[in-house]
């Protein structure tokens, strides 16, 4: 299985674990402590991911999950024919993607599906599951950060993309990250190749909370999971339980903050960094954006960064919205 997937490693890692340990260290050395998402992704973190896609609160898979299974012929169809690469950034689970795969297969289109993910985990589990269910489907895994993934694409030339961007995971992003990813995304493409981009529209403020502080306390856990990544493979000393998860919905700018708030002042030592960091009574440290968009939104970015928006799919109750977007060079 091993030949199926490849890690292609960020130019500036040292040692592996290098940019986790350099990255905890710059984000809580700020005035206003902060660590990027990206890190709550470690196995445990992809299990919990798992289970906040399966709660009732977490609305996000089901809608696109609907959108896919009932535009897959649309969309088979603005793909047309010959070779294509068939690119997932983010890829997670892949069980969305499973739905396109198949009914891809079953009607001969000719692909090869390239999964790229930070996480090894992420895409082990992906690669198993193609090939247990689709032994005749090209794989080829990519463990990767975004604009990794980005600089792989701009060498693939021979084929034409399909590069899928599924879950809202856009909205992970602040804005400014948005509009270099997408110059990235556009600039390592081809002339015509095309893009489906998941994004959660904006909303009832309510139904989004609900999707961040669910009743069953997973979204919690899997945010504390980041402070027990750092005890576990730095040698940190968090106490989890004087830690809160705590979201907020900043209504103006349409994004959902994620935050752990500490309720007793006290003292972390990470033993790799050799430092203590003071975190002072409900003193809150970052851990997530999560953007939501206009329709408005949508077209914007699309067209600030090189796209033709050709087509948009929405699920029934229209809170979430796949985007396609052509290539225009
Ligand atoms: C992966 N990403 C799109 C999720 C989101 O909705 O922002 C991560 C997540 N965080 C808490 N719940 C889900």
């Amino acid at each position: 299985m091993s030949d199926k997937y490849r890690i292609l490693k960020n130019d500036n890692a040292e040692a592996a674990g290098g940019d986790f340990a350099s990255d905890v260290d710059d984000g809580l050395s700020r005035p206003q402590k902060s660590i990027s998402s990206k890190y709550l992704y470690d196995a445990e973190g992809d299990r919990l991911f798992q289970r906040i896609m399966e709660l009732p609160e977490y609305y996000l898979t089901r809608c696109e999950y609907e959108i896919l299974r009932d535009n897959r012929d649309r969309i088979l169809l603005l793909l047309g024919g010959g070779q294509i690469n068939l690119v997932e950034l983010g890829a997670g689970d892949g069980k969305k993607t499973f739905l396109l795969l198949e009914h891809f297969l079953e009607r001969g289109l000719q692909f090869r599906y390239v999964p790229i993910d930070i996480s090894e985990s992420a895409i082990q589990g992906l690669i198993a599951s193609c090939c247990d269910c689709y032994d005749q489907m090209a794989v080829e895994g990519l463990v990767a950060e975004y604009f990794d993934g980005l600089k792989w694409l701009a060498s693939q030339n021979q084929r034409r993309n399909f590069v899928l961007f599924l879950g809202s995971n856009i909205g992970n992003f602040t804005r400014a990250e948005t509009e270099l990813f997408l110059r990235g995304l556009h600039d390592a493409l081809n002339d015509g190749d095309l893009v489906l981009i998941g994004f959660d529209l904006k909303k009832d403020v309510n139904r989004i909370k609900d999707a961040y502080d669910d009743s069953q306390g997973v979204t919690a856990q899997f945010n504390l999971n980041l402070l027990s990544r750092i005890n576990r493979e730095l040698g940190g000393d968090f106490k989890l339980n004087q830690f809160e998860h705590h979201c907020i919905y900043n209504e103006q700018m349409g994004v959902i903050e994620s935050y752990l708030v500490c309720n007793k002042r006290q003292d972390v030592c990470i033993e790799s960094l050799g430092k203590t960091f003071c975190f002072e009574e409900k003193e809150p440290l970052h851990v997530e954006y999560s953007h939501k968009f206009s329709e408005e939104d949508v077209a914007q970015l699309a067209q600030n960064a090189g796209f033709r928006v050709v087509e948009q799919f929405y699920d029934s109750d229209r809170l979430f919205v796949d985007s396609v977007w052509q290539v225009i060079k």
